[in-house]
């Protein structure tokens, strides 16, 4: 895990491996952004000309390395692309700093130490940049044998040690809770990911069960454990019919975080599908590879309570992981089966492939048994909604639009790309079944919407809800980009951490 400070440093003095500064995109050509004055100086006051020679531009993304100059103990300057300057008097917007500062750690993976010598007109910034950092540090090597010989771990380099954040207050409140926030909501963040990425051999529901348990002990957060024979018990015909063509049983897991201050009780629930083949339904090669990835709802509602516990956030957040494997088997559910689900309705399973739908149902209904202000969903529900908005932008539903709007400018504000999408009435008959009360499939056209109306009949009524389908930037298949690394990648945790800060303030609902 990297270590952040923040520091006071002079940068010439710091001993480190790399001195990060910003480079803007200037009407002239780039431009040294804030926080790089000292080094600046030390060229002369022609770092900005230095930077051009070497083909720097300031856009987004961007690196260039060159040497320290004399006088600096640190040995090489990474000059990280901030993108467009700022106009005149206005500030570089926290996306972009968390972007290059996570383009910045990922470059400096293997080395131990860095000062990050960035814009920070305040406490927020350092935020920003700290979290970017931490994002952006995030290797996952677990299963990359160290061998014999005692190698190090891993074919690629250990994540960047140390980042010193120059130009911090470690004095001033303000700045440390913005460091604290952000390492908190980093590390969970991480940790989801940790849990994306674990394969699916190792994460099946009883052990991701187990994590969770774990968690809660550390951080105060109760938890509750369904077992096969508690949901049988209870009658949780959604979650058993998908869990039942796994020798690996499914669970519900409730987190319950409480604060004796909490006027307001939010619900996250979570798909925790651990692995997704389609089951009978079987997903054809080319579509099940990456459906380890199908955990990634209930890895960030696990991930956005722990966060909001460590921060002492003054809201009641209960998370709700509906977990099971999707297997192809004797004893799995069958094309045309009907189950009873917990809150006593009937489905027709069309396609066992559309399985999420049929856990989180359950677990909205047990959700909205405790009457919570609001319930927020996540899930990789539908491959729809990747065709509808690319891989990095979530869709957001729900049945009330103040709700839903207030959620994308949650997302908007941590830097999580999202956009609100309908619920169309006129697609709930294509879900008419001959034989029971609903099917778990209907049109073709509009999947994503359609899986959210099948949805929003287990909400219970007069609860405020949305749906998030994260089926897109879960998992990144491509290369990594800014914070985000290649894999799982944490979607929809610092939204969900917001919205439990906004509720807290008493700004949300
Ligand atoms: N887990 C998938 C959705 C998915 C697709 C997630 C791509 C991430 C990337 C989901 O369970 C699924 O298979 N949905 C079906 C529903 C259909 C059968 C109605 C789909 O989207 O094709
Ligand atoms: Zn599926
Ligand atoms: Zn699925």
């Amino acid at each position: 895990m990297t270590a952040l400070t923040l520091s006071t440093a002079a940068a010439a003095g710091l001993r480190a491996d790399a001195i990060v500064i910003g480079v803007a995109k200037g009407a002239k050509g780039p431009v040294v952004a804030p926080g790089a004055e000292a080094l600046d100086k030390a060229y002369d006051g022609r770092l900005a000309g230095v930077l051009e020679t070497l083909g720097a531009s300031g856009g987004e993304g961007e690196v260039t390395k060159l040497p320290a100059p004399a006088g600096f103990k640190a040995p090489l300057v990474v000059a990280v692309g901030l993108g467009a300057e700022p106009e005149k008097d206005a500030e570089y917007d926290a996306e972009a700093l968390r972007k290059a500062a996570g383009v910045a750690a990922r470059t400096l993976a293997g080395s131990k130490k860095a000062a990050f010598a960035l814009p920070l007109t305040d406490a927020a910034d350092a935020g920003a940049v700290a979290e970017g950092a931490l994002l952006g540090a995030y290797s996952f090597d677990a299963y990359k044998d160290s061998g014999k010989d005692g190698r190090a771990k891993g074919n690629g380099k250990a994540p960047l040690a140390e980042i010193a954040l120059l130009g911090g207050k470690p004095r001033d409140k303000a700045y440390r809770a913005a460091i604290e926030r952000a390492t908190a909501v980093t590390e969970e963040l991480n940790r989801a990911r940790d849990l994306i990425n674990t394969p699916p051999n190792d994460l099946y529901p009883e052990a991701f069960a187990a994590v969770a348990q774990a968690a809660g002990k550390e951080h105060g957060i109760k938890v509750q454990v369904l077992d096969e024979k508690a949901l049988t018990k209870g009658g949780y015909g959604g979650i058993l019919g998908v869990g039942s063509g796994s020798a690996a049983g499914p669970r519900l897991v409730k987190l319950s975080y409480t604060h004796s201050k909490a006027k307001k009780h939010l619900a996250f629930v979570g798909k925790g599908i651990t692995y997704d083949s389609g089951g009978i339904s079987l997903k054809p090669a080319g579509h099940n590879e990456t459906m380890k990835c199908d955990m990634s709802g209930a890895a960030a509602v696990f991930a956005a309570v722990v966060a909001a516990a460590r921060l002492g956030l003054e809201v009641n957040v209960t998370g709700w992981l509906a977990l099971a494997e999707n297997m192809p088997s004797g004893s799995a559910t069958r094309p045309g089966d009907v189950l009873r689900m917990y809150s006593g309705k009937t489905v027709e399973v069309l396609n066992t492939d559309a399985e999420g739908r049929l856990v989180l149902a359950d677990a909205l209904w047990a959700a909205s048994e405790e009457k919570p202000d609001a319930i927020v969903d996540v899930a990789t529900l539908t491959g729809a909604m990747v065709l509808a908005l690319g891989n990095r932008t979530f869709g957001v539903m729900a049945n009330d639009d103040a709700f839903r709007t207030a959620i994308v400018e949650a997302a908007e504000e941590v830097g999580e790309p999202s956009w609100p999408m309908p619920l169309p009435d006129h697609l709930r008959k294509g879900m008419d079944s001959p034989t029971a009360d609903i099917a778990n499939m209907g049109e073709r056209m509009g999947g994503g919407l359609v899986a959210g109306l099948f949805l929003r009949e287990f909400v219970g009524e007069g609860i405020t809800w949305a749906h998030l389908d994260i089926a897109g930037p879960a998992f990144n298949e491509s290369g990594p980009f800014g914070y985000t690394p290649k894999g799982g990648t944490g979607s929809a945790v610092r939204t969900l951490v917001r919205l439990a800060e906004l509720t807290a303030e008493g700004d949300l609902g």
